[in-house]
């Protein structure tokens, strides 16, 4: 699963007033990247008060820090509140009301390999802790507002022509509604400019090896794995 401790404190990473006012233009062009349940509103209101976001709802904390959000309630952690400006290949209408393993139901073999894992884990947050952990995707559009659920997905293999998307995602329990933050921080670069970071290169290479085939396919990277894979090889020895 990759996650590890962060200080509660410091559970958002730092963002420039650039990065932010990009983030809100997107949530400006994309109305519908903030949507809502009835009664999440006591757990929005919180997320505000930790965030120091005004007006206290979902939209207001999406506008002020740089990262989307999720709210996740209930036992079966489902998704009553969301703000996402930077979706990677998904809609938040089409998770909205469901619980955890319902916002993962395309994802081969969560059931199976991860569902169970990431539940406990979830549950046991106690709201003096936080967690985080990284994912990426290999789109050939730089677009970062991406709803589309086959979108992106690269035909062939140029450096120059796709770029990597990291999500940072982080994980905190609010302390009086209980409510469970799920922040999504992404970053992204050309592939291209990992030439210049052999050790990022071999840490996706060690990433993409460790994919099963069927989370491979679903990530729009099982046709140029190979290719990919050579690639990365050479720059993180040294030899691109
Ligand atoms: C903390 C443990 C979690 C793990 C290990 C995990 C794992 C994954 C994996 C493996 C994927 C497939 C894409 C990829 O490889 O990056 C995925 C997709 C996704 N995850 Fe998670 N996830 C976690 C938590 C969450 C939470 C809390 C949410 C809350 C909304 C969430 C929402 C999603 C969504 C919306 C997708 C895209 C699904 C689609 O394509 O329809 N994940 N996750």
């Amino acid at each position: 699963m990759g996650l590890r401790p962060v200080p509660v404190d410091d559970w958002l990473e730092p963002a420039s007033p650039d990065e932010l006012a990009a983030k809100v233009a997107d949530l400006d062009a994309h109305p519908d990247a903030v949507a809502w349940l009835p009664g999440s509103e006591a757990a929005q209101s919180e997320l505000a008060g930790v965030l120091g976001a005004s007006p206290a709802t979902i939209e207001g904390c999406a506008r002020a820090v740089v990262d989307d959000l999720c709210l996740l309630d209930g036992e079966t952690l489902v998704l009553v509140a969301g703000a996402v400006a930077h979706p990677n290949r998904w809609r938040l209408a089409d998770k909205l009301g469901a619980p955890l393993l319902g916002v993962h139901g395309p994802v081969p073999g969560y059931p199976g390999r991860l569902a169970g894992q990431v539940e406990r884990v979830l549950r046991s947050l106690t709201p003096g802790r936080a967690v985080e952990r990284r994912s990426w995707a290999l789109l050939d559009d730089p677009t970062l507002h991406q709803p589309v659920p086959t979108a992106g997905v690269p035909a062939s293999f140029d450096p120059a022509g796709l770029w990597l998307r990291v999500e940072r995602q982080a994980l905190r329990r609010l302390p009086v509604t209980g409510a469970v933050v799920f922040a999504i921080r992404t970053r992204q670069w050309r592939l291209d400019e990992l030439a210049a970071h052999p050790g990022q290169a071999g840490g996706l290479a060690a990433s993409l090896r460790s994919t099963p085939d069927d989370l491979a396919g679903y990530k729009g990277v099982a046709v140029i794995r190979p290719a990919l894979l050579a690639w990365l090889d050479r720059v993180a020895a040294g030899v691109s």
